[in-house]
């Protein structure tokens, strides 16, 4: 009678620790970024690029990855090494991954080394929502809803190399879209403050857009340039 009793306060406790995993991985975070990035404002700066094998990528913002994150500003990463990437599981979406998602790093790949850092890194983080095929492809989804380069050229906002102010390239994007989105700037060789990436928020199912509950940390420039690609 001890013993079984020993085995069942046992059992509840291991039944308890798997219930507090289960319900602590299935929801660590609160929200996603959408996050693309301007290839011209990659490729000009100290650091440089290399375009992918299949060659220079469009002149279009480019999905840079989908990223839980928390309310607090806090997120989490690398959170399933059991799950690394495998290429075999969006076999049918590589083509338009080339187009949509394509890395400029150094040297010249095919880009599943970036594919594979976005799962491994931010992915695994909400495989209770997306596994790895459907991560991928909700995220193409999301960019074929919003077409950013439409909304600022719309505005009159192009990638010229001139100039622009952060508050129209905000507003332009808030026009066309209903969302506030962030920007972040880097830097050209020359040190101008240029537009780099645009975020975007997704809710916890990653199928909505939301306004974004927090914004990272970051400076742009009031005027900032939006090089040519
Ligand atoms: C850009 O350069 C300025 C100095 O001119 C520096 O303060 C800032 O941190 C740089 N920004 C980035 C993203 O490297
Ligand atoms: C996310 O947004 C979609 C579309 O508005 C909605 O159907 C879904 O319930 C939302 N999910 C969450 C967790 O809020």
């Amino acid at each position: 009678m001890k013993i079984q009793s020993d085995h069942a306060s046992l059992l509840i406790k291991l039944l308890t620790l798997n219930f507090l995993l289960v319900f602590s991985t299935s929801q660590d975070f609160d929200f996603f970024y959408f996050v693309q990035q301007w290839p011209g404002s990659y490729c000009d700066t100290k650091q440089s690029c290399c375009y992918p094998i299949t060659g220079k990528p469009a002149s279009d913002f480019g999905i840079h990855g989908l990223w839980p994150n928390r309310n607090d500003g806090s997120y989490p990463s690398n959170c399933d090494s059991n799950n690394p990437f495998d290429a075999s599981k969006i076999s049918d979406l590589k083509s338009e991954m080339q187009l949509e998602w394509p890395t400029l790093s150094c040297p010249s790949n095919d880009g599943l080394t970036f594919w594979s850092h976005e799962w491994d890194k931010h992915g695994t983080c909400s495989e209770s929502v997306l596994d790895q095929h459907d991560y991928f492809a909700t995220t193409l989804s999301l960019k074929s809803q919003i077409n950013l380069l439409h909304a600022l050229e719309s505005a009159g906002i192009e990638p010229n190399g001139e100039k622009y102010s952060l508050r129209s390239i905000k507003s332009a994007i808030k026009g066309a879209s209903g969302l506030t989105p962030w920007i972040q700037c880097n830097n050209d060789s020359s040190g101008n403050s240029q537009l780099y990436q645009i975020y975007l928020c997704v809710n916890s199912s990653a199928s909505g857009f939301i306004e974004c509950p927090v914004f990272p940390n970051g400076h742009c420039d009031s005027s900032i340039e939006f090089p040519s690609f």
